[in-house]
């Protein structure tokens, strides 16, 4: 058996005295989408940060195709095919869509010793590339940002792709965009899985990750909840995993106390008890 494209041993990540990751052991494989689900402080962005070379894990290791490595920078996991895209710093919204796909790697043409930029070579693999992706951009000199939210993630998963990336990395690419765009960046995501990249897609979305997702990973306060395969859970286990079963009790429980003398406030304490069982019905007997 080959070794998996990205392996972490027991890795921690300590802030001064703050426990962002604690004693994570996971794996990434080519060709799959592996999630990483959790709440608003759990840990996902520390966790791709390591991986992508922007912080240095405080304990554990780190494997890229069963070798041990230590990044000191976002250059050396990017040397070794790990392309992170973050969702704010992906593109420059004013440069040309064949800029952006280039960024300072654009092809040239030599005559003797002068060298300049090849921009219909840019621009023609800029929008093959796009099109292999599934998305068909009319005019590659139109600026990035007249492009949707979703279009505009393409360019940079299409980018990472075709520089050679093994490893994806997406952190929350759909957490700013409609249902529609969200949708695209899906389609994409699958695409790259296709293509044979081990991706890592960071939402806090179970309903995005569902569809996608080969494995999951669950983060609960820096802690992992465990990595399942889509066959040893459902969706609403999964739910329920990650908005964290008994702190959505205890909350219930608190709502209902702090109701007693507001009306209002009774009726939303009634209407999240209901959905809890509900959702807790429904993962005990999925369909
Ligand atoms: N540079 C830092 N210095 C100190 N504490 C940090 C730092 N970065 C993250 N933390 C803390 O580590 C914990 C995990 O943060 P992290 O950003 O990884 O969570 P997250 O799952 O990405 O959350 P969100 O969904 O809000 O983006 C949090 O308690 C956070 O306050
Ligand atoms: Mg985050």
């Amino acid at each position: 058996m080959t070794a998996p494209i990205l392996e972490m041993k027991n890795i921690s990540k300590f802030y001064g005295n703050i426990l962002a990751l604690i004693d994570i052991t996971t794996y990434v494989n080519a060709g799959e989408v592996t999630c990483v689900l959790g709440d608003n402080g759990a840990g996902k962005s520390t966790f791709i940060k390591i991986l992508a070379g922007a912080h240095q894990q405080s304990e554990g290791q780190l494997f890229v195709e069963g070798e041990e490595v230590m990044f000191d920078s976002p250059r050396d996991a990017l040397e070794r095919g790990i392309a992170t895209v973050y969702q704010d710093l992906a593109v420059v919204p004013l440069m040309s869509v064949w800029r952006n796909f280039f960024l300072g790697s654009e092809p040239t043409k030599k005559f003797g010793p002068i060298r300049w930029l090849d921009k219909e070579k840019a621009s023609r693999i800029a929008k093959e590339e796009m099109a292999k992706m599934g998305i068909d951009i009319r005019d590659t000199e139109q600026p990035v940002g007249t492009l949707s939210g979703g279009e505009r993630q393409s360019v940079a998963i299409a980018r990472a792709a075709y520089f050679g990336a093994k490893v994806l990395i997406l952190d929350e690419p759909t957490s700013a965009l409609g249902v529609r765009q969200s949708g695209v960046v899906l389609r994409y995501i699958i695409e790259a899985k296709n293509r044979g990249l081990g991706v890592i897609f960071i939402t806090h979305n179970p309903n995005h990750a569902w569809p996608v997702g080969d494995r999951f990973l669950i983060l609960n306060r820096g802690r992992s909840m465990g990595d399942f395969t889509k066959d040893e859970i459902t969706r609403d286990e999964l739910i329920m995993m990650m908005a964290g079963g008994a702190e959505l009790e205890q909350l219930t429980k608190e709502l209902e106390s702090a109701s007693a003398k507001d009306e209002k406030l009774a009726q939303v304490a009634e209407e999240f008890a209901e959905e809890l069982e509900e959702l807790e019905d429904r993962a005990e007997h999925p369909d």
